[in-house]
Protein backbone atom coordinates (compact mmCIF):
# COMPACT_ATOMS: atom_id res chain seq x y z
CA UNK A 1 0.00 0.00 0.00
CA UNK A 2 1.31 3.48 -0.89
CA UNK A 3 2.32 5.67 2.07
CA UNK A 4 -0.08 8.32 0.75
CA UNK A 5 -3.28 6.29 0.93
CA UNK A 6 -6.10 8.09 2.71
CA UNK A 7 -8.89 6.74 4.93
CA UNK A 8 -10.98 6.01 1.85
CA UNK A 9 -8.31 4.02 -0.02
CA UNK A 10 -7.35 6.79 -2.44
CA UNK A 11 -3.68 6.85 -3.43
CA UNK A 12 -2.08 10.30 -3.76
CA UNK A 13 0.68 10.77 -6.34
CA UNK A 14 -0.09 14.32 -7.56
CA UNK A 15 0.92 17.56 -5.82
CA UNK A 16 -0.29 20.98 -7.01
CA UNK A 17 2.16 23.66 -5.93
CA UNK A 18 0.98 27.26 -5.78
CA UNK A 19 4.03 29.53 -6.04
CA UNK A 20 2.22 32.86 -5.59
CA UNK A 21 -1.22 34.21 -4.69
CA UNK A 22 -0.67 37.20 -7.00
CA UNK A 23 -2.03 37.51 -10.49
CA UNK A 24 -1.89 39.90 -13.41
CA UNK A 25 -5.61 39.30 -14.16
CA UNK A 26 -8.77 39.54 -12.04
CA UNK A 27 -11.04 36.84 -13.49
CA UNK A 28 -14.50 37.37 -12.12
CA UNK A 29 -14.85 33.74 -10.99
CA UNK A 30 -11.62 33.96 -9.03
CA UNK A 31 -10.70 37.37 -7.63
CA UNK A 32 -12.51 40.64 -6.91
CA UNK A 33 -11.66 43.51 -9.22
CA UNK A 34 -9.80 45.39 -6.48
CA UNK A 35 -7.66 42.29 -5.76
CA UNK A 36 -7.23 40.75 -2.32
CA UNK A 37 -4.78 41.17 0.54
CA UNK A 38 -1.73 39.50 -1.01
CA UNK A 39 0.80 37.63 1.09
CA UNK A 40 3.93 39.67 1.78
CA UNK A 41 6.91 38.15 -0.06
CA UNK A 42 8.52 37.03 3.21
CA UNK A 43 5.55 34.74 3.95
CA UNK A 44 5.97 32.75 0.74
CA UNK A 45 7.93 29.52 0.76
CA UNK A 46 11.26 30.05 -0.99
CA UNK A 47 12.11 27.81 -3.94
CA UNK A 48 14.48 25.85 -1.68
CA UNK A 49 11.71 25.35 0.88
CA UNK A 50 9.25 24.20 -1.79
CA UNK A 51 11.91 21.76 -3.00
CA UNK A 52 12.28 20.46 0.55
CA UNK A 53 8.53 19.83 0.86
CA UNK A 54 8.44 18.08 -2.52
CA UNK A 55 11.41 15.90 -1.57
CA UNK A 56 9.43 14.59 1.42
CA UNK A 57 6.34 14.08 -0.78
CA UNK A 58 8.37 12.26 -3.43
CA UNK A 59 9.77 9.88 -0.79
CA UNK A 60 6.14 8.92 -0.10
CA UNK A 61 5.02 8.43 -3.69
CA UNK A 62 4.33 11.89 -5.14
CA UNK A 63 5.55 11.65 -8.75
CA UNK A 64 3.52 14.32 -10.58
CA UNK A 65 3.70 18.03 -9.92
CA UNK A 66 1.70 20.96 -11.22
CA UNK A 67 2.84 24.53 -10.71
CA UNK A 68 -0.06 26.93 -10.13
CA UNK A 69 -0.75 30.39 -8.70
CA UNK A 70 -2.40 32.96 -8.63
CA UNK A 71 -0.51 33.27 -11.84
CA UNK A 72 2.75 31.32 -11.49
CA UNK A 73 4.58 33.22 -14.24
CA UNK A 74 4.51 36.46 -12.22
CA UNK A 75 6.93 34.94 -9.69
CA UNK A 76 10.48 35.69 -10.88
CA UNK A 77 12.84 32.84 -11.75
CA UNK A 78 10.22 30.10 -12.02
CA UNK A 79 12.43 28.07 -14.37
CA UNK A 80 14.96 27.77 -11.51
CA UNK A 81 12.33 26.12 -9.32
CA UNK A 82 11.36 23.74 -12.12
CA UNK A 83 15.00 22.76 -12.57
CA UNK A 84 15.30 22.00 -8.84
CA UNK A 85 12.08 20.00 -8.79
CA UNK A 86 12.93 17.94 -11.86
CA UNK A 87 16.16 16.81 -10.18
CA UNK A 88 14.26 15.21 -7.26
CA UNK A 89 14.32 11.39 -7.48
CA UNK A 90 10.82 10.04 -8.18
CA UNK A 91 9.45 13.17 -9.90
CA UNK A 92 8.31 12.07 -13.35
CA UNK A 93 5.97 14.76 -14.60
CA UNK A 94 5.98 18.54 -14.10
CA UNK A 95 3.21 20.61 -15.60
CA UNK A 96 2.00 24.18 -15.30
CA UNK A 97 -1.36 25.98 -15.18
CA UNK A 98 -1.15 29.57 -16.39
CA UNK A 99 -3.36 32.35 -17.70
CA UNK A 100 -1.00 32.56 -20.67
CA UNK A 101 -0.37 36.32 -20.55
CA UNK A 102 3.39 35.96 -19.89
CA UNK A 103 3.81 32.58 -21.57
CA UNK A 104 5.20 33.74 -24.90
CA UNK A 105 8.19 35.22 -23.04
CA UNK A 106 8.82 32.22 -20.81
CA UNK A 107 7.72 29.12 -22.75
CA UNK A 108 11.16 28.19 -24.08
CA UNK A 109 12.93 28.60 -20.72
CA UNK A 110 10.25 26.59 -18.89
CA UNK A 111 10.34 23.79 -21.43
CA UNK A 112 14.11 23.66 -21.22
CA UNK A 113 13.94 23.60 -17.40
CA UNK A 114 11.69 20.53 -17.39
CA UNK A 115 8.02 21.50 -17.70
CA UNK A 116 6.30 18.81 -19.83
CA UNK A 117 2.83 20.24 -20.29
CA UNK A 118 0.91 23.49 -19.91
CA UNK A 119 -2.77 24.14 -19.26
CA UNK A 120 -3.83 27.63 -20.27
CA UNK A 121 -6.98 29.43 -19.11
CA UNK A 122 -9.11 30.66 -22.00
CA UNK A 123 -12.72 31.51 -21.22
CA UNK A 124 -13.62 33.45 -24.34
CA UNK A 125 -12.48 33.99 -27.91
CA UNK A 126 -13.87 37.53 -27.95
CA UNK A 127 -11.45 40.38 -27.03
CA UNK A 128 -14.15 42.61 -25.49
CA UNK A 129 -15.55 39.75 -23.45
CA UNK A 130 -12.05 38.90 -22.30
CA UNK A 131 -11.86 42.39 -20.79
CA UNK A 132 -15.18 41.73 -19.05
CA UNK A 133 -14.17 38.35 -17.59
CA UNK A 134 -10.46 38.91 -16.85
CA UNK A 135 -10.83 42.66 -16.19
CA UNK A 136 -7.17 43.18 -17.08
CA UNK A 137 -4.79 42.00 -19.75
CA UNK A 138 -5.34 41.28 -23.37
CA UNK A 139 -6.68 38.23 -25.22
CA UNK A 140 -4.01 38.72 -27.89
CA UNK A 141 -1.22 38.04 -25.40
CA UNK A 142 -2.91 34.81 -24.31
CA UNK A 143 -3.30 33.64 -27.92
CA UNK A 144 0.39 34.44 -28.49
CA UNK A 145 1.16 32.39 -25.37
CA UNK A 146 -0.77 29.41 -26.76
CA UNK A 147 1.10 29.71 -30.05
CA UNK A 148 4.46 29.92 -28.28
CA UNK A 149 3.59 26.86 -26.19
CA UNK A 150 2.96 24.85 -29.35
CA UNK A 151 6.13 26.16 -30.97
CA UNK A 152 8.41 25.04 -28.13
CA UNK A 153 6.82 21.58 -28.13
CA UNK A 154 4.47 21.42 -25.15
CA UNK A 155 1.93 18.66 -25.83
CA UNK A 156 -0.88 18.22 -25.30
CA UNK A 157 -1.83 21.88 -24.88
CA UNK A 158 -4.98 22.12 -22.80
CA UNK A 159 -7.22 25.16 -22.67
CA UNK A 160 -9.27 25.66 -19.48
CA UNK A 161 -12.63 27.30 -20.11
CA UNK A 162 -14.73 28.00 -17.01
CA UNK A 163 -18.34 28.14 -18.18
CA UNK A 164 -20.42 30.96 -16.78
CA UNK A 165 -24.16 31.10 -17.36
CA UNK A 166 -25.12 34.29 -19.15
CA UNK A 167 -21.49 35.21 -19.85
CA UNK A 168 -19.76 32.73 -22.17
CA UNK A 169 -22.21 29.83 -22.60
CA UNK A 170 -22.91 31.07 -26.13
CA UNK A 171 -19.28 30.24 -27.03
CA UNK A 172 -19.47 26.50 -26.33
CA UNK A 173 -19.97 25.76 -30.04
CA UNK A 174 -17.02 28.03 -30.97
CA UNK A 175 -14.75 26.27 -28.48
CA UNK A 176 -15.86 22.87 -29.81
CA UNK A 177 -15.10 24.09 -33.34
CA UNK A 178 -11.66 25.16 -32.13
CA UNK A 179 -11.06 21.64 -30.76
CA UNK A 180 -12.22 20.21 -34.09
CA UNK A 181 -9.99 22.41 -36.23
CA UNK A 182 -6.83 22.64 -34.11
CA UNK A 183 -4.71 20.09 -32.24
CA UNK A 184 -5.77 21.47 -28.86
CA UNK A 185 -7.55 19.88 -25.91
CA UNK A 186 -10.34 22.22 -24.73
CA UNK A 187 -11.63 21.61 -21.21
CA UNK A 188 -14.94 22.99 -20.06
CA UNK A 189 -15.03 23.54 -16.31
CA UNK A 190 -17.93 24.04 -13.93
CA UNK A 191 -17.77 27.23 -11.91
CA UNK A 192 -16.94 26.39 -8.29
CA UNK A 193 -17.91 28.41 -5.19
CA UNK A 194 -14.41 28.88 -3.80
CA UNK A 195 -13.99 31.96 -1.66
CA UNK A 196 -16.43 34.47 -3.09
CA UNK A 197 -20.04 35.63 -3.06
CA UNK A 198 -22.37 32.68 -3.21
CA UNK A 199 -25.07 34.60 -5.06
CA UNK A 200 -22.76 35.42 -7.92
CA UNK A 201 -21.83 31.75 -8.12
CA UNK A 202 -25.44 30.49 -8.04
CA UNK A 203 -26.41 32.98 -10.74
CA UNK A 204 -23.60 31.97 -13.08
CA UNK A 205 -23.16 28.25 -12.35
CA UNK A 206 -23.80 26.11 -15.45
CA UNK A 207 -23.81 22.30 -15.38
CA UNK A 208 -21.72 20.85 -18.20
CA UNK A 209 -24.48 18.64 -19.58
CA UNK A 210 -25.08 21.44 -22.12
CA UNK A 211 -21.72 20.78 -23.81
CA UNK A 212 -22.63 17.32 -25.11
CA UNK A 213 -26.05 18.60 -26.20
CA UNK A 214 -24.43 21.44 -28.15
CA UNK A 215 -21.95 19.04 -29.78
CA UNK A 216 -24.91 16.98 -30.96
CA UNK A 217 -26.88 20.03 -32.12
CA UNK A 218 -23.84 21.02 -34.21
CA UNK A 219 -23.59 17.61 -35.86
CA UNK A 220 -20.36 16.64 -34.10
CA UNK A 221 -19.90 12.95 -33.36
CA UNK A 222 -18.11 12.56 -30.05
CA UNK A 223 -16.84 9.54 -28.12
CA UNK A 224 -15.10 9.10 -24.74
CA UNK A 225 -11.32 8.64 -24.80
CA UNK A 226 -8.88 7.69 -22.06
CA UNK A 227 -5.52 8.45 -23.61
CA UNK A 228 -5.17 12.21 -23.05
CA UNK A 229 -2.09 12.69 -20.92
CA UNK A 230 -3.09 14.19 -17.57
CA UNK A 231 -3.45 13.65 -13.85
CA UNK A 232 -6.62 15.58 -13.18
CA UNK A 233 -10.35 15.05 -13.04
CA UNK A 234 -11.30 15.62 -16.69
CA UNK A 235 -13.56 13.24 -18.66
CA UNK A 236 -12.24 13.41 -22.22
CA UNK A 237 -13.83 13.06 -25.65
CA UNK A 238 -12.62 12.94 -29.22
CA UNK A 239 -14.52 14.55 -32.06
CA UNK A 240 -14.90 12.32 -35.10
CA UNK A 241 -12.64 13.66 -37.88
CA UNK A 242 -11.25 16.49 -35.71
CA UNK A 243 -7.65 17.41 -34.95
CA UNK A 244 -8.14 18.08 -31.24
CA UNK A 245 -10.32 16.85 -28.40
CA UNK A 246 -12.22 18.18 -25.41
CA UNK A 247 -12.77 17.41 -21.75
CA UNK A 248 -15.37 18.02 -19.09
CA UNK A 249 -14.49 18.91 -15.48
CA UNK A 250 -17.74 18.68 -13.54
CA UNK A 251 -17.12 18.76 -9.78
CA UNK A 252 -20.72 19.73 -9.01
CA UNK A 253 -23.07 18.03 -11.47
CA UNK A 254 -21.10 14.76 -11.40
CA UNK A 255 -18.66 14.62 -8.51
CA UNK A 256 -15.26 13.00 -9.10
CA UNK A 257 -13.93 12.90 -5.51
CA UNK A 258 -13.85 9.07 -5.56
CA UNK A 259 -10.87 9.24 -7.90
CA UNK A 260 -9.05 12.07 -6.12
CA UNK A 261 -5.27 11.59 -6.27
CA UNK A 262 -4.04 15.05 -5.26
CA UNK A 263 -2.77 17.30 -2.52
CA UNK A 264 -2.05 21.00 -2.70
CA UNK A 265 0.73 23.15 -1.32
CA UNK A 266 -0.21 26.81 -0.91
CA UNK A 267 2.27 29.60 -1.60
CA UNK A 268 2.29 30.54 2.11
CA UNK A 269 3.24 26.99 3.06
CA UNK A 270 0.15 24.94 3.87
CA UNK A 271 -0.70 21.45 2.71
CA UNK A 272 -4.32 21.72 1.66
CA UNK A 273 -5.89 18.23 1.45
CA UNK A 274 -9.19 19.11 -0.27
CA UNK A 275 -9.85 22.09 -2.53
CA UNK A 276 -13.11 23.01 -0.81
CA UNK A 277 -12.49 22.27 2.86
CA UNK A 278 -11.03 24.53 5.53
CA UNK A 279 -8.50 22.03 6.94
CA UNK A 280 -4.82 22.52 6.18
CA UNK A 281 -1.40 21.93 7.70
CA UNK A 282 1.39 24.46 8.09
CA UNK A 283 4.67 23.07 6.72
CA UNK A 284 6.86 25.84 8.14
CA UNK A 285 7.44 24.22 11.57
CA UNK A 286 8.63 21.07 9.75
CA UNK A 287 11.20 22.80 7.53
CA UNK A 288 14.68 21.45 8.18
CA UNK A 289 13.26 18.24 9.67
CA UNK A 290 12.54 15.65 6.94
CA UNK A 291 10.93 13.16 9.37
CA UNK A 292 8.49 15.82 10.58
CA UNK A 293 7.69 16.79 6.98
CA UNK A 294 6.92 13.16 6.12
CA UNK A 295 4.67 12.99 9.18
CA UNK A 296 2.76 16.07 7.96
CA UNK A 297 1.96 14.35 4.68
CA UNK A 298 0.61 11.42 6.70
CA UNK A 299 -1.59 13.77 8.72
CA UNK A 300 -2.90 15.26 5.49
CA UNK A 301 -4.16 11.77 4.60
CA UNK A 302 -6.05 11.60 7.91
CA UNK A 303 -7.58 15.04 7.37
CA UNK A 304 -8.76 14.47 3.84
CA UNK A 305 -12.56 14.30 3.62
CA UNK A 306 -14.38 11.74 1.50
CA UNK A 307 -15.85 14.39 -0.76
CA UNK A 308 -16.69 18.05 -1.07
CA UNK A 309 -20.27 19.33 -0.72
CA UNK A 310 -20.54 21.95 -3.45
CA UNK A 311 -23.79 20.40 -4.71
CA UNK A 312 -25.33 20.79 -1.24
CA UNK A 313 -24.13 24.38 -1.23
CA UNK A 314 -25.80 24.93 -4.61
CA UNK A 315 -29.06 23.59 -3.17
CA UNK A 316 -28.69 25.86 -0.12
CA UNK A 317 -28.50 22.84 2.19
CA UNK A 318 -26.49 22.72 5.41
CA UNK A 319 -22.90 21.45 5.00
CA UNK A 320 -21.33 18.88 7.30
CA UNK A 321 -18.00 20.70 7.30
CA UNK A 322 -16.73 24.25 6.97
CA UNK A 323 -15.56 25.29 3.48
CA UNK A 324 -12.24 27.04 2.96
CA UNK A 325 -12.09 30.79 3.41
CA UNK A 326 -9.28 30.95 0.85
CA UNK A 327 -9.94 32.24 -2.63
CA UNK A 328 -9.14 30.14 -5.67
CA UNK A 329 -6.08 32.31 -6.32
CA UNK A 330 -4.80 31.46 -2.82
CA UNK A 331 -5.06 27.70 -3.45
CA UNK A 332 -4.25 27.33 -7.13
CA UNK A 333 -7.35 25.47 -8.33
P1 LIG B 1 -4.13 17.63 -15.95
O1 LIG B 1 -2.91 17.03 -15.32
O2 LIG B 1 -3.82 18.17 -17.30
O3 LIG B 1 -5.29 16.71 -15.93
O4 LIG B 1 -4.48 18.95 -15.08
P2 LIG B 1 -5.60 19.33 -14.03
O5 LIG B 1 -6.92 19.28 -14.66
O6 LIG B 1 -5.37 18.53 -12.79
O7 LIG B 1 -5.16 20.85 -13.67
P3 LIG B 1 -5.72 22.31 -13.96
O8 LIG B 1 -4.91 23.21 -13.09
O9 LIG B 1 -5.73 22.60 -15.40
O10 LIG B 1 -7.19 22.29 -13.39
C1 LIG B 1 -8.35 22.29 -14.18
C2 LIG B 1 -9.58 22.54 -13.33
O11 LIG B 1 -9.81 21.41 -12.50
C3 LIG B 1 -9.45 23.76 -12.40
O12 LIG B 1 -10.68 24.45 -12.42
C4 LIG B 1 -9.25 23.13 -11.05
O13 LIG B 1 -9.73 23.94 -10.01
C5 LIG B 1 -10.06 21.85 -11.19
N1 LIG B 1 -9.60 20.84 -10.25
C6 LIG B 1 -8.38 20.27 -10.21
N2 LIG B 1 -8.34 19.38 -9.19
C7 LIG B 1 -9.54 19.44 -8.56
C8 LIG B 1 -10.11 18.78 -7.44
O14 LIG B 1 -9.47 17.99 -6.77
N3 LIG B 1 -11.37 19.08 -7.11
C9 LIG B 1 -12.09 19.97 -7.81
N4 LIG B 1 -13.33 20.19 -7.39
N5 LIG B 1 -11.61 20.62 -8.88
C10 LIG B 1 -10.35 20.36 -9.24
N1 LIG C 1 -14.28 27.55 -10.64
C1 LIG C 1 -13.71 26.72 -11.55
N2 LIG C 1 -12.47 26.89 -12.03
C2 LIG C 1 -11.78 27.95 -11.61
N3 LIG C 1 -10.55 28.38 -11.91
C3 LIG C 1 -10.29 29.50 -11.17
N4 LIG C 1 -11.35 29.79 -10.40
C4 LIG C 1 -12.31 28.86 -10.66
C5 LIG C 1 -13.61 28.62 -10.16
N5 LIG C 1 -14.19 29.42 -9.26
C6 LIG C 1 -9.67 27.71 -12.87
C7 LIG C 1 -8.88 28.67 -13.72
C8 LIG C 1 -7.60 27.91 -14.02
C9 LIG C 1 -7.61 26.78 -13.02
C10 LIG C 1 -6.40 26.71 -12.17
O1 LIG C 1 -8.72 26.96 -12.19
O2 LIG C 1 -9.55 28.97 -14.90
O3 LIG C 1 -7.60 27.40 -15.32
FE1 LIG D 1 -5.62 35.06 -12.10
FE2 LIG D 1 -6.07 32.54 -12.61
FE3 LIG D 1 -7.51 33.77 -10.80
FE4 LIG D 1 -7.78 34.47 -13.39
S1 LIG D 1 -8.23 32.42 -12.47
S2 LIG D 1 -7.60 35.89 -11.64
S3 LIG D 1 -5.82 34.16 -14.17
S4 LIG D 1 -5.38 33.32 -10.63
Amino acid sequence: MSALTDRFGRVHDYLRISVTDRCNLRCLYCMPEEGVQFEPAENLLTYDQITEVVRAGASLGISKLRITGGEPLVRPGLADLVRQLSAIPGIKDISLTTNGVLLADQAAALREAGVNRVNISLDTLDPARFKFIARRGDLKRVLQGIEAAAKVGFAPIKLNCVLLKGVNEDEIADFLRMAYEQPLHVRFIEYMPIGHADDNWRNHYLPLTRVLEIAQENGLQVAPIHDVQGNGPSDDYRIEGGKGSFGLIHPISDQFCKRCNRLRLTADGHIHPCLYWVDELNVKPALGDPAKMVELFGRAMDLKPQNHEMAAKLANEALSHEPTSRRMSQIGG
